[in-house]
């Protein structure tokens, strides 16, 4: 039997516990995930590259088939290079798809070997972005019920340091 590798790529900019959720169902479903950090050229970011890696790190440690890497480029060079044969996305809401599934399609066009798999996130994350979790802890509201416990003081302080999103 060959090892199913599953790439969870994203900004993670920062990790919330719908991206855990997602990660943990992958982890079961998979036999190897990698978390990949992806430098987005469009988007300007929080926290640094090392720093989202470093707070997955912390928050993955004990899931033993989970790794954590980041790349700056085309996502399925990355994919191809690892042997992968899954992209996995998770899907909050309609409002999601229309990019998600634009996404997929080119990756697909572009490298036939792996195919995305979308996992429906929790009805209790169906709220939760990491730019609402900015926007409120930047204000001083209470991020815990929305960030990884093991990266919730790192977070809040340098949410607070910075006040607007
Ligand atoms: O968490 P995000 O911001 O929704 O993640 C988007 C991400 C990083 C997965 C996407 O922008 C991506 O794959 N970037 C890598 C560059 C790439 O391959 N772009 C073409 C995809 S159609």
């Amino acid at each position: 039997m060959s090892m199913v590798t599953a790439i969870c790529p994203g900004s993670f900019d920062p990790i919330t516990v719908g991206h855990v959720d997602i990660i943990k169902r992958a982890a079961d479903m998979f036999d190897r995930v990698i978390v990949l950090v992806a430098h987005n050229r469009s988007k300007t970011s929080t926290f640094t590259v090392d720093e989202r890696v470093e707070f997955i790190k912390r928050v993955t440690k004990d899931i033993p088939n989970v790794e954590v890497d980041s790349f700056d480029g085309l996502l399925v060079d990355y994919v191809r290079d690892k042997g992968a044969k899954a992209i996995v996305k998770g899907l909050r809401a309609v409002s999601d798809f229309e990019y998600e599934f634009q996404m997929a399609l080119v990756n697909k066009k572009l490298y036939p070997q792996a195919d995305t798999v979308f996992l429906t996130t929790s009805a209790e994350n169906m709220y939760l972005s990491s730019s609402v979790v900015k926007q409120v802890g930047s204000m001083g509201g209470d991020i815990s019920p929305f960030i990884p416990d093991q990266v919730l003081n790192d977070i809040k302080i340098r949410l607070m340091e910075r006040k607007e999103y």
